[in-house]
């Protein structure tokens, strides 16, 4: 074993809570922190659910004041942000707690932390600004396994009438504690499943593979692909199956834990503009992305080529290399799709692949992408594979 390369590991939740039924804990936390204010942003789609009256119980129940703001069930755009930080300006909470995906949470987030950083929401984008704390305790608890953003330091909000997504950072901008439920995400069609769970599962391989991974990072890492090729396609097939639900929801919140410090990589930087330009929903993009990646990276994986490869072969029970492993995975998920379906005109596709190069995301790629190299990714990404080894589509692209 060599001596670990210098590195940096960030963590900023200071609790993570996991248990089928977990959202009881909710009670306990107005209880012991002695909460008198509980603002709940939830999901549009339990606004009128059970999930609602069983926060609103344990918050009164425990002598606090409850209030509730469902944003539009949509990415967060900046409009969405500044409702929701009028919601919470108005209630004055000092505790805020989110209950949906990804969109949900990270618009609770930059709300929350707009209410002590006044100014302008869209100016106040960056990855290099430091928020200044807000004093309410902020509870993230996900309804999908995918973005992690219950422990994420980063948000994604769209500019308002534009394809721009500003991007923000900070980590006191970051959830305190996490309450992981999965019965909270038994509701999940098998698509949003699929598709959420693949944006974890890129997270977790891009992560494990970034130039920044680290021994801290990688037990998450390595850990988060085993459990999802193993219970992704179980959570997939079984909605109705709480374990399966379970380990999908820890290991998103695992790869998240690890990607606050690595970053991601070269099929991330193609997600993003897929979804900005095209409307591509997040994971779908990643689904079509990670394999050809996956195959564009291998030389450069060294040893922990083997490692991912077995971690993801003994969950899925499969064989071969990593890259196959990944397709397969994603056709057993029905998400073995062709880019050329959504992107059919080949100066969108170049678009694509020059947007990618600019991304954060490219420099921590194990593998250094020249222009010529994404655009040959973003060609192989065009057909479905059927089987093909993506190694081999990769060198033989869509047409050739
Ligand atoms: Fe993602």
């Amino acid at each position: 074993m060599t001596a670990p390369e210098p590195f940096l590991f960030r963590h900023s939740t200071r609790q993570i809570v996991y248990a089928a039924g977990a959202l009881v804990s909710i009670g306990e936390l107005v209880q012991t922190r002695r909460l008198r204010r509980i603002a709940l942003v939830v999901d549009g789609f339990f606004r009128d659910t059970e999930v609602r009256e069983r926060v609103r119980n344990l918050a009164e129940r425990n002598g606090a004041a409850f209030a509730v703001h469902a944003p539009p069930n949509q990415e967060p755009d900046t409009n969405t942000v500044e409702a929701c930080r009028e919601f919470l300006a108005e209630f004055e909470p000092d505790c805020v707690l989110a209950i949906g995906g990804g969109s949900t949470m990270d618009t609770a987030k930059v709300a929350r932390i707009m209410l002590s950083n006044p100014g302008d929401v869209a100016e106040s984008a960056g990855f290099d600004r430091e928020f200044l704390p807000h004093p309410s305790l902020f509870v993230c608890m996900p309804t999908t396994a995918g973005t992690g953003s219950e422990v994420s330091e980063m948000a994604v909000v769209s500019l308002v009438g534009s394809d721009i997504k500003l991007r923000y950072r900070s980590q006191n901008m970051t959830a305190e504690v996490a309450v992981l439920d999965p019965e909270l995400s038994l509701s999940a069609p098998p698509s949003v499943t699929a598709a959420c769970g693949f944006d974890a599962l890129t997270h977790a391989v891009e992560a494990f593979v970034s130039r920044l991974a680290s021994p801290m990072t990688d037990p998450y890492t390595i850990d988060a692909v085993r459990r999802l090729a193993r219970w992704l396609p179980v959570a997939y097939e079984e909605p109705e199956n709480v374990d399966a639900r379970g380990q999908c929801l820890l290991a998103s919140t695992l790869a998240a834990c690890a990607f606050n410090s690595t970053q991601l990589g070269l099929a991330h930087a193609i997600a993003a503009p897929l979804g900005a330009l095209h409307h591509v929903a997040h994971g779908v993009a990643n689904a079509l992305a990670l394999p050809a990646v996956t195959a564009f990276n291998e030389s450069c994986l060294g040893e922990k080529g083997p490692v991912l490869a077995e971690a993801l072969s003994s969950g899925a029970g499969e064989t071969g290399d990593a890259a196959s492993c990944i397709a397969s995975l994603r056709e057993r998920l029905s998400l073995d799709r062709g880019l050329d379906e959504m992107v059919g005109a080949e100066e969108e596709r170049e678009a694509i692949a020059v947007a990618a190069l600019k991304s954060g995301n490219i420099p921590t790629n194990p593998r250094k992408p020249t222009l010529d190299d994404v655009r040959a990714v973003v060609s192989a990404m065009r057909e479905p594979l059927q089987g093909m080894p993506p190694a081999e589509r990769l060198l033989r692209p869509a047409g050739g």
